[in-house]
């Protein structure tokens, strides 16, 4: 019989405790490493042993000689850090924080698509299932997806998944020509051109910085584009004091410690709402995360050869450097 599904029960939480101590005492207890990705809660990031973006996490993952991995980001995230290290326990603190490019990308229907495809090699973004990075033949992420479709011999087709934004991006950088999964983030796809020219025009001295997982006719008005952790490393180094900020909000809790005299300007999305926020990232709290200290739940499973055949593209990245 399968087991019963865990809910994290707020409710179970003793009203005296202090759980930023508790979370201490549990992190050396249970020999657990605390993995946060920079669109985590600022409180959550300060309480972390390691913040960094999708590849830093998964270099991370894959060197630690913790006996838990609590990862504080979504679920393809803490799958990943499974697959590289199976005989860990990997806990995630709300194991609903999906991604709308890893579930808009189910592997049955994408092993179907790819039929359509079969001399193609298959780039996919980190942002997506074990299935389809069983599929795939190299895994990239936001900072290394240029150099990971450069690494492929000139002239083999390609196939980049499951974020259509970020293939175009990399086709613009390489000139490859890549057929591209329709899938987008949720998040970056509501930053408009429309909505960063009227702030360009207030703000004519700011840098206009995104992530390349926004649509094209953003990041061909960027003055760069990168990762979470590259958008950090620009704001760390440019001298100038202004900076539009086209990425999930989170980044601006380190660019704010790089930075304390800057202005950062988070572009907001263009659908009515005034934020810039993942709400799948955002179902991770404090609490959750001192529940699955404690009860070592929820944990990520996972079929032993689907993430065998997963683990070989993301080795394939991971070589790469
Ligand atoms: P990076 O961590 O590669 O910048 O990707 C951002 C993101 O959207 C993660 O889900
Ligand atoms: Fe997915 Fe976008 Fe949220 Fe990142 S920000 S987890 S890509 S929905």
């Amino acid at each position: 019989m399968d087991a019963a599904p865990y809910f994290p029960d707020l409710e179970s939480i003793d009203p005296s405790l202090n759980l930023l101590d508790e979370i201490q005492r549990l992190r050396e207890t249970r020999k657990a490493v605390l993995l946060a990705h920079y669109y985590q809660e600022p409180e959550i990031q300060d309480l972390a042993d390691f913040v960094g973006d999708s590849l830093q996490l998964s270099q991370a993952a894959a060197k630690t000689d913790a006996d838990v991995i609590v990862f504080c980001g979504v679920h393809f995230m803490a799958e990943t850090a499974k697959i590289l290290s199976p005989r860990k326990t990997v806990v995630i603190p709300d194991l609903d924080a999906g991604c709308s490019l890893a579930d808009r990308c189910p592997a049955k229907i994408f092993e179907a698509w790819l039929k359509s495809y079969p001399d193609h090699e298959v780039v996919s973004y980190i942002n997506c299932s074990a299935g389809v990075k069983a599929l795939s033949t190299v895994i990239c992420t936001s900072s290394n997806a240029v150099r990971v479709v450069e690494s492929l011999p000139q002239g083999k087709p390609i196939v980049f998944a499951p974020d259509r934004h970020l293939g175009q991006w990399v086709r613009a950088q390489t000139g490859r020509d890549m057929v591209l999964w329709p899938g987008f983030c949720i998040v970056h796809e509501q930053f408009t051109a429309k909505r960063v020219a009227i702030l360009m025009a207030k703000y004519p001295d700011a840098q206009l910085i995104v992530h390349p997982e926004c649509e094209a006719t953003v990041t061909r008005m960027a003055d760069f584009v990168g990762s979470t952790a590259a958008l950090l490393k620009y704001v760390q180094e440019r001298p100038e004091l202004r900076f539009l900020v086209g990425t999930e909000a989170g980044i601006l809790h380190q660019m704010h410690k790089a930075r304390p005299e800057a202005e950062l300007i988070p572009i907001p999305a263009d659908n009515g709402c005034n934020c810039s926020l993942c709400p799948y990232m955002k179902l991770n709290s404090v609490e959750k995360l001192y529940l699955c200290l404690r009860d070592l739940q929820p944990a990520i499973t996972l079929d032993e050869g689907v993430r065998q055949r997963a683990l070989k593209p993301l080795e394939r990245m991971l070589a790469l450097g």
